[in-house]
């Protein structure tokens, strides 16, 4: 491989390649962008203790969840507009994906079809906004289970879109209204400039359908403006469990009694995550949170966790505390950015595949179960019990050598 070793440098290349305002967009945060850079430090501040004299032990990385079975415990997370990053990222990240044996998410503001990916990369999951207009809702639902979708992710932490400052500065909305300083941004990234061109704008292609005849950009986007999950609450989610025959997957979860509360509901799993920073910008890093949603909810439930996941380690710190599967969103971004989204994703999950074969050997863990009982030093985590209100901040799972 020819240079690009992790995802920091991933990310140097996708600064250089995309114009300014797409860059931020997918690079962002909300607010003072404080989530985002939590969500990264507090992998750091989790420790894994390794047992040495374990000989040469053969790993596996795989796991069975929802029914399927993945040769890795990450995968790709759902991402809007991901066709920003280049024409053609959704399709080649879910391709990616499914090269890798892990799953690949497609967004209800994707810029890809349901349809189209189902044809592509079939097993992939599609991730729901409970929007303003629940016919709409329904519709996307009926879609995916007919398009044989098996897993629905329904994302819960946007009850008001963030506060994304980066966007707001660049004047950055859609339909794409250039202004001068983004067209001299765009001559400064030729090559991205000739493939919007060549291809088109990035649109949201599940939302098409319902735009109404002739509908242009500016409506679709409009649309989409209403997609935030404002009037989604318990009962609600309940119809739409009632309604969805496959696995049922809570995205946005934080909060152990939410958890728990999930569980009793008939979710099949839940994911951990505050949106990559993009959302509420006071909120813990997942990693911090992820102990007590795994306490609060009992060894059996599925957890995933995303945000922040920037190396292979980190994924098996993820694991070590809890989680079954673990997913990423900006990195694909900054892979297919980068290299091409087929081919760049096919490198990240290489990439990352080797670093958690590393780290699990070191560990002296074969299998994703006995990673789960590396011991693990957790500074900063939650431990609101279902029964406990309030989040008070305690060491969790402390373990002595
Ligand atoms: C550009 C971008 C678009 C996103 N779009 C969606 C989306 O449409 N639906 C959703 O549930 N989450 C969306 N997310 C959040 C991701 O699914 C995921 O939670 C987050 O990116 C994880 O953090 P990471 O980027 O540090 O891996 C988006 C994130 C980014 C960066």
């Amino acid at each position: 491989m020819t240079g690009l070793h992790t995802i920091e440098a991933m990310r140097d290349a996708a600064r250089r390649r995309l114009p300014r305002f797409a860059f931020d967009f997918v690079d962002g945060g909300s607010g003072a962008e404080s989530a985002l850079a939590r969500n990264c430090a507090a992998f750091e501040a989790v420790r894994l203790l390794p047992r040495v004299l374990t000989g040469a032990v053969a790993r596996d990385p795989s796991l069975e969840l929802f029914g399927a079975k993945y040769a890795l415990p990450f995968g790709v997370a759902p991402i809007g507009l991901a066709n920003l990053a280049g024409s053609g990222t959704d399709l080649g990240l879910a391709q990616a994906a499914l090269d890798a044996g892990a799953p690949y998410t497609l967004s209800t503001a994707a810029t890809t079809s349901i349809e189209t990916i189902a044809r592509t990369a079939p097993g992939a999951w599609f991730q729901l906004y409970v929007g303003a207009d629940h016919a709409i809702v329904e519709d996307l639902i009926d879609r995916a289970e007919a398009a044989g979708f098996k897993t629905l992710i329904v994302t819960v932490d946007v009850p008001a879109p963030g506060k994304r400052v980066r966007d707001l500065v660049n004047g950055f909305s859609l339909p794409l209204r250039p202004t001068p300083a983004m067209a001299l941004d765009l001559l400064a990234h030729p090559g991205w400039a000739l493939d919007l061109a060549a291809n088109g704008a990035p649109r949201f292609a599940n939302l098409e359908a319902y735009g109404g005849k002739g509908a242009g950009a500016q409506s679709l986007a409009k649309l989409m403006a209403g997609q935030s999950s404002a009037r989604l609450d318990w009962a609600l989610l309940a119809d739409i469990r009632r309604r969805w025959k496959g696995a049922l997957v809570v995205k946005g979860v934080l909060h152990p009694q939410d958890a728990a509360r999930l569980a009793e509901l008939g979710a099949d799993g839940v994911v951990v995550s505050n949106h990559g920073g993009r959302q509420l910008d006071s909120a813990p890093a997942p990693i911090e949170a992820l102990p007590a949603v795994r306490a609060a909810v009992g060894p059996r439930l599925p957890v995933l966790l995303d945000g922040g996941v920037r190396r292979g380690e980190d994924i098996a710190r993820a694991v070590a505390l809890g989680a079954d599967m673990v997913l990423l969103g900006r990195p694909f971004l900054y892979a297919a950015a980068a290299r091409g989204a087929r081919r760049g994703g096919g490198e990240l999950f290489a990439i990352l595949a080797d670093e958690l074969d590393r780290a699990m050997t070191q560990l002296g863990a074969s299998t994703l179960a006995e990673l789960r009982q590396v011991e693990v030093f957790a500074p900063t985590t939650f431990n609101a019990a279902p029964a406990r209100p309030d989040l008070r901040a305690v060491e969790s799972r402390r373990t002595a050598p």
